[in-house]
């Protein structure tokens, strides 16, 4: 049987300076609730704390009672915690605003005449935009640094890692499109009459878009300031689920900070003349527990228990961070 070596409480204390925290894993095993319980830990131990959801689903709201929808929010009864449910549609309304005026500024200056709509509609009429623009959404809240500690709901684990995988080329990329520009712009200045500099706002577009990517891949690769958890059930599915995410995480530098294993059912109230539903499940947890203690050897941060209730509110909260920060 293995047992725990770093806790999350230790974990945390031996990395101070965390910043940006991440809650991953397969749907249902408790991200949403596991955040919100470490977001109320650290606003405990007296950090400024943004509690932020790029999940559609209205499940902070949820968890704690109270509408957090659209904008910062204070959290009742936890100082020093606000909570945040990023506006999908506003979000992605924005970005496609964006992604016009670009468009339409790229061909009035390239002089073709045709409507941008077209371009407009093919550049945003795919999953991969939207996830995108959430993903962005997050960058510039995690930039913009107005909190002590960032705890998102959700691990952008497909967005991270093609972040990191991509930036490499990324980079590549653009300076070659920033030094085709400055040569365009160089030849249209030359044949000016007036010798005054052009705005270029695609390319302060540009410019300013692989510094703030340049910025995030700083931030997400340091064990000092990020860390990604990763939620599990003692079952097959979610066990693979993260085993496989953080093998990518691995690849890529992108530091893990463990993983939590949740919905433990609790051995002492079970007896052998318990019902035999009840006592499969058992046993079916301890086969898969010592999967994940070999699996995750020396990663496994806290054991949580089933509770008889769902985690919702202030109290059920509190309950489950004596377990999660024991
Ligand atoms: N340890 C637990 N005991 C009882 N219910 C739990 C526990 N952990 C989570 N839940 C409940 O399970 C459901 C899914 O949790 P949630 O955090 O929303 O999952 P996710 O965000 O990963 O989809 C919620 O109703 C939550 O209250
Ligand atoms: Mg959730």
């Amino acid at each position: 049987m293995g047992q725990i070596d770093t806790s999350m409480r230790s974990y945390l204390t031996a990395h101070p300076d965390l910043k940006f925290l991440f809650f991953g894993g397969k749907g249902g095993v408790g991200k949403t609730v596991a955040a919100g319980v470490t977001g109320q830990w650290l606003a405990s131990q007296g950090k400024r704390t943004l509690l932020a959801s790029t999940n559609p689903v209205h499940s902070l709201s949820g968890l704690l009672s109270q509408d957090v929808f659209g904008k910062h929010t204070p959290v009742a009864g936890m100082p020093n915690l606000w909570a945040y449910e990023i506006d999908t549609k506003d979000t992605i309304e924005r970005s496609k605003v964006e992604i016009r005026e670009k468009i339409q500024w790229f061909l009035k200056f390239a002089d073709i005449s045709t409507k941008a709509e077209e371009f407009v509609e093919s550049a945003t009429m795919n999953p991969a935009f939207e996830e995108s623009a959430m993903f962005e959404n997050m960058v510039e809240l995690m930039l913009k640094g107005e909190y002590d500690s960032y705890v998102f709901d959700t691990a952008p684990t497909a967005n991270a890692r093609r972040l990191l995988g991509m930036s490499k080329v990324y980079s590549l990329w653009v300076n070659k499109m920033l030094k085709s520009r400055e040569e365009a712009k160089g030849l249209r200045e030359l044949l000016s009459f007036t010798k005054k500099k052009e705005a270029d706002p695609l390319m302060d577009y540009l410019i300013s878009f692989r510094h703030r990517m340049e910025q995030a891949r700083v931030r997400l690769t340091d064990p000092a300031q990020t860390a990604f958890f990763f939620l599990t059930l003692p079952e097959a599915l979610p066990i693979a689920v993260i085993t496989r995410f953080i093998g990518w995480f691995h690849e890529f530098g992108i530091p893990v900070g463990g993983v939590i294993v949740n919905m433990l059912i609790d051995k002492a109230q079970v007896r052998p003349d318990s019902p035999e539903f009840v006592r499969n499940r058992v046993a079916m947890q301890d086969r898969y527990m010592e999967d994940i203690w070999q699996k995750f050897d020396g990663m496994v941060r806290a054991t949580v228990p089933l509770y008889e209730t769902e985690v919702r509110g202030a109290d059920s909260m509190r309950r489950m961070g004596e377990a999660l920060f024991v």
